[in-house]
């Protein structure tokens, strides 16, 4: 009888400690949706089907037939920073001229004059059907990519010389020191260890930095999408770490 006992609170406790478990990691059925990372909504922004779980696009975004001077077609056109821009000023921004231009406007002031239900609306295509994104993304993503707009969108001409395309004030002194704490394990002290381009046209750390500081800036704040490069913005940097950080990068080699 003794020994059933013991069986039965041992199996009981064990029920008890996995539903806490499932609960304090927002598994339970009944739980509120868990706060996502800082860096989701920018993530989603960059490459949203690399870090939803969602299907990649096969067919070009609907607005995309309103444009012919860029000529990307497929899944890339479903990317917001393809239709926004890496510096969130479409065509106001770096996407202005070259061959992403579009003439689609970016989301910066919409981020700054909008309400979270309107900007929600924009994504769920209220106020143009065509730019319904519900279909594809969940709510919790969708409020992230809010949330990314509202609190982690920021004015990149503070902290970028559009024409020299140098970051402004940065200090490499820091710049270096941090690079070689967070990114040399996997980019390697000049930045070539990974190539992001091909055998003919290879891409490293200070071929994007240099030629496309706002990019750089974007990904350093919030990751790659899809691989384990760290969000700063999750790691607690301050923006002046991050301007460090591209600042020396442009320095090297391409
Ligand atoms: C194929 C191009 C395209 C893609 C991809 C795209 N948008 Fe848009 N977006 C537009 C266009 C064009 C407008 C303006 C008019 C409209 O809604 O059709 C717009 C408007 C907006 C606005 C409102 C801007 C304003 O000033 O009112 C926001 C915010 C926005 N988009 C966010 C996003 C986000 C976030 C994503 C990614 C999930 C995204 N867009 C993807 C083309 C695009
Ligand atoms: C844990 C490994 C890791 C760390 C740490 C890391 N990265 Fe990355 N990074 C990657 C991977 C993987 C990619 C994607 C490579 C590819 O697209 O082939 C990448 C991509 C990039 C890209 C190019 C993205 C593109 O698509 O063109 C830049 C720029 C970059 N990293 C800069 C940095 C900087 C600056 C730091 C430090 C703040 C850093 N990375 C830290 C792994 C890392």
């Amino acid at each position: 009888m003794k020994k059933r006992f013991y069986v039965v609170l041992v199996l009981l406790m064990t029920f008890v400690f996995l539903l806490v478990a499932c609960m304090h990691r927002g598994m339970g059925p009944h739980m509120a949706p868990v706060e996502s990372a800082a860096s989701q909504g920018g993530l989603l922004y960059d490459k949203w089907w690399a870090v939803s779980g969602a299907v990649e696009p096969e067919t070009d975004h609907p607005l995309w037939a309103l444009q012919d001077t860029n000529t990307r077609s497929g899944s890339t056109t479903w990317r917001c920073k393809e239709c926004h821009g890496w510096d969130y000023k479409g065509k106001d921004g770096a996407y202005g001229e070259g061959s992403h231009y579009t003439g689609f406007p970016g989301v910066y002031d919409a981020s700054q004059t909008q309400t979270e239900a309107q900007l929600l609306n924009v994504l769920t295509g209220s106020t143009d059907p065509r730019h319904d994104f519900s279909p594809v993304l969940s709510e919790a993503a969708l409020q992230d990519l809010v949330d990314f707009l509202k609190e982690y969108i920021i004015d990149d001409t503070k902290y970028i010389n559009y024409d020299t395309r140098e970051a402004i004030a940065a200090n490499v002194v820091s710049g270096k020191a941090l690079y070689s704490q967070t990114c040399r394990g996997c980019h390697g002290s000049d930045g070539k260890r990974i190539n992001f381009g091909s055998g003919e046209e290879p891409e490293y750390v200070g071929t994007l930095a240099s030629g496309n500081p706002w990019e750089t800036l974007h990904k350093i704040r919030f990751g790659n999408p899809g691989t384990s490069m760290p969000s700063a913005i999750a790691g607690g940097w301050s923006i002046q770490n991050m301007i460090d950080v591209l600042g020396y990068a442009q320095t090297l080699p391409e």
